[in-house]
This record gives structure tokens, sequence and C-alpha cells, in this order.
């Protein structure tokens, strides 16, 4: 039995040592609330490290959560209607945001003309994680965030390309720079058809594609320009 237990009722207490019912009973109820004040930091504590342990092992393990740096499944093929750039149109055709995952998922048309032929043209899809589909339509996942201080970034439907809010940077349906102070074109995720999912490996960035040039873009800049 434990000092928070006394052993005797105050009754008993009063006849050992002669302190009175009163008093006992007063002693009774200091031990109960320094018992129940231990006990009250106790859990505290242990919430606290709790907490500690599960943010820790978020940072270090991401992919378990199933939050943003894991592998996620963002929706059915038949949920991205390819079209072909200069058709594009938020959700409806082409370009879908999934915040989720913080991305857009781009699906260009099978017959999407592009800048580029041949080998130069199948290395530069390659660099850019273009994803070949087996119907020929091309798929892209593009990271929301503007390269440039990380503003997130809105698609244009009215001149059919990412605009940043912020400093103004420009990047077209694939993600290519096309103006502003962005020191590149967006980054990208891993991505894959897997049967009839589109999945978004949203821990593997691709934060190398440069500034296109002649020889490295795909795409031409849009017909239209963005007004304020
Ligand atoms: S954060 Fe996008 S242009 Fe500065």
């Amino acid at each position: 039995m434990g000092i928070d237990t006394p052993p005797i009722t105050p009754q008993q207490y009063e006849v050992l040592h002669g302190g009175g019912a009163e008093a006992a009973e007063i002693a009774k109820q200091r031990l109960s609330r320094r018992s129940f004040i231990r006990r009250s930091m106790l859990a505290v504590w242990g919430i606290s490290a709790t907490s500690a342990v599960a943010g820790a092992l978020y940072m270090l393990y991401p992919n378990l959560s199933g939050g943003f740096g894991s592998v996620q499944t963002v929706g059915k093929t038949s949920e991205f209607k390819a079209a072909q750039p200069a058709d594009f149109k938020l959700e409806l055709a082409g370009v879908y945001h999934r915040p989720v995952a913080r991305a857009y998922v781009m699906h260009l048309a099978v017959n999407t003309k592009f800048d580029l032929q041949g080998a130069l043209l199948q290395s530069q899809l390659s660099s850019e994680n273009f994803v070949k589909d087996k119907d020929g339509s091309y798929w892209i996942s593009l990271y929301q965030k503007c390269v440039h201080l990380g503003c997130t970034v809105p698609f244009r439907d009215n001149c059919l390309s990412f605009k940043c809010p912020c400093h103004g940077s420009h990047y077209n349906v694939t993600g290519e720079y096309l103006d502003g102070p962005a020191p590149r074109s967006l980054d990208r995720f891993q991505m894959t058809i897997q049967g009839d999912n589109v999945v978004i490996n949203t821990g593997l960035i691709n934060n190398t594609v440069a500034h296109p040039d002649s020889t490295t873009r795909l795409i031409p800049p849009p017909a239209v320009a963005c007004t304020a």
C-alpha cells in the first residue's frame, strides 16, 4: 500500500496520534491533491513525449504517413480528359489540380505537336518527367509551388499558362519557364499510370528543368498574353 493511500481511517488516526479526525482528514486530502497533481504532470509529459516522437517519425519517414511526401493515387485515368495545349481548361480539359498532392496533373492529347523531334524530343520528354500512355497521350505532374519564392501558382484558362500572383513568374502548360524572376521551370513529380490509376510520388521531385532554349523547349509559348 503506497503513501497515497493511508492505511487507517481518520478515526483510527485520531486514536493513534491524538491529532483529531479533522486533522487526519486534512492530511488525507493533501495527499490526494499531491497525487492528483503528480498524475496530471505525468499525463502531460506522456502526451508531449508521444507527440514529439510522432513528429520526428513524420519528418524522418514522410512516405509512411500517407500525406505530402508519400506515393498518392490521385484518381482514375478516366477523370483526366486529355487535350491539346491550346484547349486546356482547368478541371475540364488537360489540366487538373490535386491539392492533396500539391500537384497539377497535365494530360496532353495523343496528337500534341512538340517543337522537337526524334531523339532530342525523347531525351527532353524524359528529362522533364513526361509519361507516355499506351494510347499515345502524355502525362506530367507539376508541383504547384512557384520555384521563385514558393507561392502556389494558379493555372489561368484565359492565357493557357501558369502565372504566379506573387512576382509574376510565368510557365507554359508543361511547366516550362516563359518569363519572370523564376530561376528555372516548374518542378515536377515522378508519376506513373498503374492500371487505371494515376499515381504521383510526391517524395520524388525533379527540380532540374532549366529555362528552355531552342534546343530544349517542348511547347511553344501560348498565343494569348496574360493580362494582369
Ligand atoms: S513566388 Fe512566384 S514569382 Fe515570386
